[in-house]
């Protein structure tokens, strides 16, 4: 007769050793117990409220809740592998500690509507702290900026020198993108905040139960309208890894840039000592580890992403034991990502600009474009202008020179449409500012950028 487990009545069998270690999730679904307190002790409350337990068995459970979360805050809670997962884990302790009325916690209630009612509280609550971390991230990215208005580095299109940039520019690139994700997080809170306790285990609950209530108890600011939706959906958590998939994506862009920039090569940057590691062999090296880790992180957050949506694409309506598996992607995703997040702020701040950025922003004949559009201002067509700035670096190249060390004579034999004020569009300052449309590298456009931003983030 199997008497341990809680719902072992119909079984005349002891669960076979393999099939407990099989099933169990407690060994990462504890990460859930707060929230599962917290649901539970809403739902006890609702209970009693509502008269469905008695008034004293209501307060004799969120007591008990009490008591046992303080003993897991105080890491003297002991879980068992036997009881499945982390809320069986907690009714058992309940009713160990205040007798068989802890049984009464579970009426009206799932597993399959508690378990996801924990997981969207989890999720609430780590969605608020990434945005926040994201927030500061952009706080450190507008400061970069506003320190950087002055500096000039190269543009880069296929890893060729393109277009001289004010460094600002390119600070405020990433600052728009961390933007677009904390608003992506923003938005998928929407969906995740929303009630799906009083479902029951599929079909909805023949209690006079009081759902709104629950819901404002627990902050909730919506009740999920269909019980089968609201047991069996997971799409908020795809929603969470996809936004965690993009801002990784971000993430390793500018780790990818920084890693090439701070090499011997580019020089354009130094990282923090603090921020880097050095090698066993080589003693001149400083490694930037973070930074790789960061890009090589974002695969295992894009494998969470797949994980779940596979897990869920075959599953018939409504609560299947798959869905088990929607936890632990989540959770190494939250993990993963608010460490990268941490650690691209760190790098942002303690990022030093060498000067030698600003005199890599000419040079490679970065400039041509604008000799182009110099003949073009004068009636020249563009495709022509091109053409004959593209016959004026061949003559360069050939001679091994560099697009600054020609001539207003050079200049005049290849167009005499070309005067002395040329000569200044050498100058990748003067580039710059030329590009001065609206999104554009011109000065005056980045302060603009910088000022919005400002309003933005209050400061
Ligand atoms: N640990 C399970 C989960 O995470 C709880 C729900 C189990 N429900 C059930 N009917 N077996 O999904």
């Amino acid at each position: 007769m199997q008497q341990k487990k809680l719902w072992g009545g119909r079984f005349s069998e002891s669960t076979d050793e393999f099939v407990e270690e099989f099933t169990e999730s407690v060994s990462f679904d504890m990460e859930l117990a707060l929230y599962d307190i917290k649901g539970s002790m809403a739902h006890a409350t609702m209970l009693a409220r509502q008269g469905i337990i008695p008034k004293e068995d209501g307060e004799k459970i969120v007591s008990g809740l009490r008591d046992i979360e303080n003993e897991i805050l105080n890491g003297r809670f002991i879980w068992k592998r036997e009881l499945e997962d982390v809320h069986m884990n907690i009714e058992k302790a309940l009713t160990d500690k205040i007798g068989p009325v802890g049984g009464k916690l579970h009426t009206g209630r799932s597993r399959n509507d508690q378990a996801v009612t924990a997981f969207r509280l989890y999720l609430k609550d780590n969605i608020s702290h990434i945005v926040s971390l994201l927030e500061s991230l952009m706080l450190s990215l507008l400061n970069k900026a506003r320190n950087t208005v002055d500096y000039l580095m190269p543009s880069y299109t296929h890893l060729q020198r393109a277009q001289p940039i004010r460094v600002a520019h390119y600070f405020l690139a990433y600052l728009e993108m961390f933007s677009r994700d904390r608003d992506r997080f923003s938005d998928c809170f929407k969906r995740v905040d929303m009630l799906p306790l009083g479902s029951g285990a599929s079909a909805g609950v023949d209690f006079p139960i009081d759902r709104e209530f629950v819901a404002s108890e627990l902050g909730f600011s919506q009740v999920m309208r269909n019980s089968l939706d609201a047991t069996s959906s997971r799409d908020f958590a795809v929603e969470f890894l996809s936004a965690c998939a993009i801002c990784m994506a971000n993430m390793s862009r500018f780790s990818e840039d920084m890693i090439i920039y701070s090499s011997t090569e580019f020089s354009f940057v130094e990282l923090p000592d603090k921020l880097t590691t050095g090698s066993s062999i080589m003693p001149q090296k400083k490694n930037p580890d973070v930074l790789e880790l960061i890009r090589g992180k974002t695969g295992r957050v894009y494998g969470s992403l797949v994980s779940l949506l596979t897990t869920i694409k075959g599953l018939p309506l409504a609560y299947n034991r798959d869905l088990q598996e929607d936890k632990e992607p989540v959770f190494d995703a939250v993990r993963t990502l608010k460490g990268s997040l941490t650690g691209i702020r760190k790098v942002v701040d303690g990022l030093r600009i060498k000067d030698s950025i600003t005199y890599k922003a000419s040079g490679s004949f970065s400039l041509a474009t604008d000799l182009a559009n110099y003949l073009v201002e004068k009636g020249v067509p563009f495709r022509e202008a091109h053409h004959t700035v593209g016959s004026l670096v061949g003559y360069l190249v050939s001679q091994n020179r560099d697009l600054e060390s020609i001539t207003l004579e050079e200049l005049k034999k290849f167009s005499d449409l070309f005067y002395e004020d040329a000569l200044n569009l050498l100058k990748p300052e003067v580039v710059a500012d030329r590009r001065n449309s609206f999104g554009g590298t011109a000065k005056s456009q980045v302060l603009k950028q910088i000022e919005f931003w400002e309003g933005i983030l209050k400061i």
